[in-house]
């Protein structure tokens, strides 16, 4: 397969950046996103040019760390996956695809793909642990929670903080990321004790870091590679409502 690739290229975050166009030969449809980005960085450093910047590390769809806007989509075309766990065979000999950064106001670009997503440890730091020390981990079947509850909190807990969430949203809100923290503890009863706070404490640090507000489109949802809920953002609405009231 050839391609024809348009890159965002830029050399920091307070440089202006550009889409540079590159041609790739002889792309095999069965390698991964990642590893054509690898091919193509090879390349450039034969050619004594500077190799695209992006973040990775499992390579599996866990660690969250890649990310990229291919075709204006966080994470390419196909809904539910991370860049790694993307193909070529899912585009056509001859495409142009057009690869940015995932973009917001609290993610600035770092350099050409990567970008500083340190806010979202800060919304941690800010409550989305529990504060006592809970010892080993239990015997699951000794913790007095249903199947369901501990599926539930299980789901919230599978975000891997990769950011496509931000990247799709209009408002680059951080409500599904916030919400899939905040709940996953507040189902269990280890988090249960500390929720009030938490949730205060984690929205007022999202807004903060200047993510935008969630205005209900639920686009989040649907490029999420982990199919975090939206449920989860009535989780932490209905907290925070709470929190409020208990705190008046
Ligand atoms: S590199 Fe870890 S999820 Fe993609």
């Amino acid at each position: 397969m050839k391609i024809y690739l348009k890159i965002w290229r830029q050399s920091d975050a307070g440089s202006p950046g550009q889409l540079v166009s590159y041609e790739l030969d002889q792309v095999i449809p069965h390698m991964s996103f990642l590893e054509m980005m690898d091919t193509l960085n090879e390349q450039l450093i034969l050619n004594g040019d500077r190799p695209v910047e992006f973040d990775h590390d499992c390579r599996e769809g866990i660690c969250g760390q890649c990310g990229m806007m291919i075709n204006g989509r966080a994470h390419g075309p196909i809904p539910h996956l991370t860049t790694c766990q993307l193909h070529m065979r899912e585009f056509k000999d001859g495409d142009t695809i057009y690869v940015e950064p995932f973009r917001g106001a609290a993610f600035p670009v770092k350099r050409d793909l990567r970008v500083d997503r340190s806010a979202f440890d800060r919304i941690i730091m800010a409550g989305g642990f529990v504060s006592v020390n809970t010892g080993q981990a239990p015997e699951a079947n000794g913790i007095p929670i249903t199947h369901e509850q501990a599926e539930s909190a299980f789901d919230s807990a599978a975000c891997i903080g990769c950011g496509a969430c931000v990247a799709t949203c209009k408002n680059s809100s951080a409500a599904l990321f916030t919400s899939a923290k905040i709940a996953h503890l507040a189902k269990l009863p280890q988090g249960k004790m500390e929720s009030g706070k938490r949730v205060l404490s984690m929205v007022a640090q999202m807004d903060i870091e200047a993510f935008g507000h969630c205005s209900n489109t639920e686009a989040c949802e649907v490029e999420c590679p982990q199919h975090i809920s939206v449920l989860n953002i009535a989780r932490m609405n209905w907290e925070y409502t709470l929190s409020r009231i208990l705190k008046k």
